[in-house]
């Protein structure tokens, strides 16, 4: 049976965490950000999940006052819908509530119908839209958020 563990993210962590960044989304964070991110910003939290000692995910969130904001969550395309980022936001969520967050809110594209479909799993709900948001192709993003009990 395979080991699954979550964790902090690390500055050694950053090779493998930007490689599916670059799987994963169209316009790539890229190492300096996230090295910025983890070692500088005071209110970031991020996890990777590990499957046998490999990373295979990571998600980011933001903590401001009591509001948690996901910044990004990705799962490697080989190891998409086994249930791994479920448990990984699972983890997160819990995370922000721990660390008296009392709402949680993010951005998707209207076309990201699997990660819409990890959220509304989770309770959040579709609350507006951002026109334009993205700069790739200009699409709209949709704002999720749950309250957090
Ligand atoms: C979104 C993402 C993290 C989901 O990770 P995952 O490990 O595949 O998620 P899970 O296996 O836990 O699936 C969660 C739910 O979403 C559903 N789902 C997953 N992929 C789906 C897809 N392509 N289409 C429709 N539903 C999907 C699953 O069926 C599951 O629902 P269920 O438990 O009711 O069956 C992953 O698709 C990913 O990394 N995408 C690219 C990065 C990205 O878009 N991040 C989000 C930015 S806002």
């Amino acid at each position: 049976m395979s080991k699954v563990a979550i964790r902090l993210m690390q500055t050694s962590d950053l090779e493998q965490v930007t490689a599916i960044e670059r799987r994963s989304f169209k316009t790539p964070w890229d190492r300096a950000l996230y090295q910025k991110e983890i070692e500088e910003n005071q209110f970031a939290y991020y996890y990777v999940i590990e499957k046998d000692n490999e990373i295979i995910g990571f998600c980011g969130m933001w903590i401001v006052l009591d509001d948690a904001q996901i910044t990004n969550i990705a799962i490697d395309p080989d190891h998409r819908k086994f249930s791994y980022g479920s448990t990984l936001f699972q983890y997160v969520l819990n995370q922000a509530m721990v660390k008296g967050a009392r709402t949680l809110s993010l951005e998707v594209r209207t076309s990201n119908i699997a990660a819409q479909t990890l959220y509304e799993k989770f309770h959040l709900q579709k609350a507006g839209t951002r026109r334009n948001y993205y700069t790739d192709n200009n699409e709209d993003a949709i704002v999720m958020w749950v309250t957090l009990v």
